[in-house]
């Protein structure tokens, strides 16, 4: 099962880590040293071979998967909207765990079609394509998720800034949406405005917790806010 694997992987004792080889990789002339890091950390991440297994478009899924059996919120015959949703590989968890259901997923960039699901490509931030989502979804959804990010800057403050932006704008949209005691998952990272945050998404629904799956990087500053009980 997909969970199996998020149990069998724990950061401090990595038993599929030990089963791996570790691939070596030199400096190469003509590749920066960050382009070496970042392809060193591929080739040895148990989470991208792990997804190439199973056919997930990104190592993204994991971290679905893993929420999803921390909090189990998603249920077959649900309505779903994935915002922030390319290469896919949140969209495919879905398709496996909310069959019978509607899932609406959305990114500014291209999305290969994901069968069982809704694609739109565009910009969360255009009140037109809000409105799209809304049309497609037809009635109220049972879980907003949002993964969005935009490439990082480097510039700390710039890039809290962005995802603390996609995040409320995501919750202002959730708000219209979900049906009472729905749930509401998005990502932003700590050390940002994530108080203002919390205390927003407290006025809207009954319990929140943050998580930070074992398949995010543990030098990444994301973390994920769980949001039960949308109080309509
Ligand atoms: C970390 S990726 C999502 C990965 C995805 N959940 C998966 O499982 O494959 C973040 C995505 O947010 C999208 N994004 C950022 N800003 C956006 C916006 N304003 N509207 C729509 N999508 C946006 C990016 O294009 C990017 O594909």
């Amino acid at each position: 099962m997909f969970d199996s694997f998020g149990q069998r992987y724990t950061r401090n004792n990595n038993k599929f880590d030990k089963r791996r080889k570790t691939v070596k990789l030199n400096s190469a002339k003509g590749r920066k040293a960050s382009s070496t890091r970042w392809l060193r950390r591929q080739l040895n991440d148990p989470f991208v071979a792990e997804a190439k297994i199973r056919g997930y478009r990104s190592r993204s899924a994991f971290k679905l998967i893993q929420l999803d059996d921390k909090f189990q919120f998603l249920r077959k015959g649900h309505r779903v909207v994935d915002l922030g949703a390319a290469p896919g590989g949140w969209t495919q968890v879905l398709a496996e765990r909310c069959i019978n259901g509607r899932i609406v997923a959305l990114d500014i960039e291209k999305i290969e079609s994901i069968s069982g699901t809704t694609i739109i490509c565009g910009d969360f931030f255009s009140s037109k394509i809000q409105h799209q989502l809304k049309t497609i979804l037809g009635s109220k959804a049972n879980v907003v998720l949002t993964d969005m990010a935009e490439p990082a800057t480097g510039h700390r403050e710039t890039d809290h800034f962005r995802i603390a932006a996609l995040f409320e704008t995501a919750v202002e949209f959730a708000t219209d949406i979900l049906v009472n005691g729905g749930t509401f998952v998005g990502k932003v990272f700590h050390g940002g405005a994530e108080k203002n945050i919390l205390q927003l998404l407290k006025l809207h629904f009954t319990t929140v917790q943050h998580f930070k799956p074992l398949a995010s990087h543990k030098e990444s500053p994301e973390i994920y806010l769980v949001a039960r009980g949308y109080k309509n």
